[in-house]
């Protein structure tokens, strides 16, 4: 399973990036909006010189035409093709498949997000999303049952031999990264919060401290060779 981080900030990134477990970044409004007034193509474009992976980056102006969309999506990937990856609602009357299939002929690598069901999943897949996100946490607001979601979303993209990852994001509590592995996800997206949270244990730190007592001991009685 890879590991992206759900974060534009520089600082986040390489606080965790020397830990060599990020394989991606995905971002969206929400997360630019936190960024207090950045410039969106130079932070876009500082993240991919430091992050050699999918960096997902969402159509901001969904009351747009699709054309514009289009075009915006297109703009986006020209910054680096092999890396930007292109971030489309799944809008609730199937324009989002339409732009994503347009988008897949022009070889734009797309992620199409905010996906609550199995059956938006399988409608991303048909198209030629390259990702699919499912917001974990969303659906259990929604009453939900996210790991379901999740399972059946792996095993039919699978079944339909379709090439789609299915990313999960919204995750709040490190515990939402062990229930979205079981469940199979391809990717696990991670705020930097909890991603900082997942090496600790208050038992691991306990143990290091006896550990780290019992070799003071043992050198204070080392023999001499
Ligand atoms: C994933 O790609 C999204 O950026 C993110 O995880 C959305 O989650 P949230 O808005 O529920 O936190």
């Amino acid at each position: 399973m890879k590991i992206f981080i759900d974060t534009a900030s520089i600082t986040e990134i390489k606080a965790v990036l020397p830990w060599g477990i990020i394989n991606g970044v995905t971002t969206n409004q929400k997360i630019f909006l936190a960024e207090k007034g950045c410039n969106f193509k130079d932070r876009v474009t500082e993240i991919l010189s430091l992050v050699d992976g999918p960096i997902s980056v969402e159509l901001t102006r969904t009351e747009e035409s699709d054309e514009d969309l289009i075009k915006e999506a297109v703009e986006y990937s020209s910054w680096n093709p092999k890396n930007i990856t292109v971030k489309v609602p799944m809008f609730g009357d199937g324009r989002g498949l339409r732009i994503v299939s347009e988008l897949a002929k022009r070889d734009v690598k797309t992620n199409m997000t905010a996906l609550m069901a199995t059956n938006q999943v399988i409608l991303a897949s048909k198209v030629g999303a390259t990702f699919a996100s499912i917001f974990f946490n969303r659906v259990k607001d929604a009453g939900g049952d996210a790991e379901r979601v999740v399972r059946e979303s792996v095993a039919l993209v699978k079944k339909m031999g379709a090439e789609t990852e299915i990313i999960v994001g919204s995750i709040r509590r490190p515990e939402d990264v062990t229930q979205a592995a079981i469940a199979g996800a391809h990717i696990v997206t991670i705020p930097y919060k909890i991603l900082t949270q997942m090496p600790y244990h208050p038992k691991t730190e306990e143990t290091i401290k006896e550990f780290d007592q019992a070799w003071l001991e043992f050198k204070r009685n080392e023999h001499s060779r």
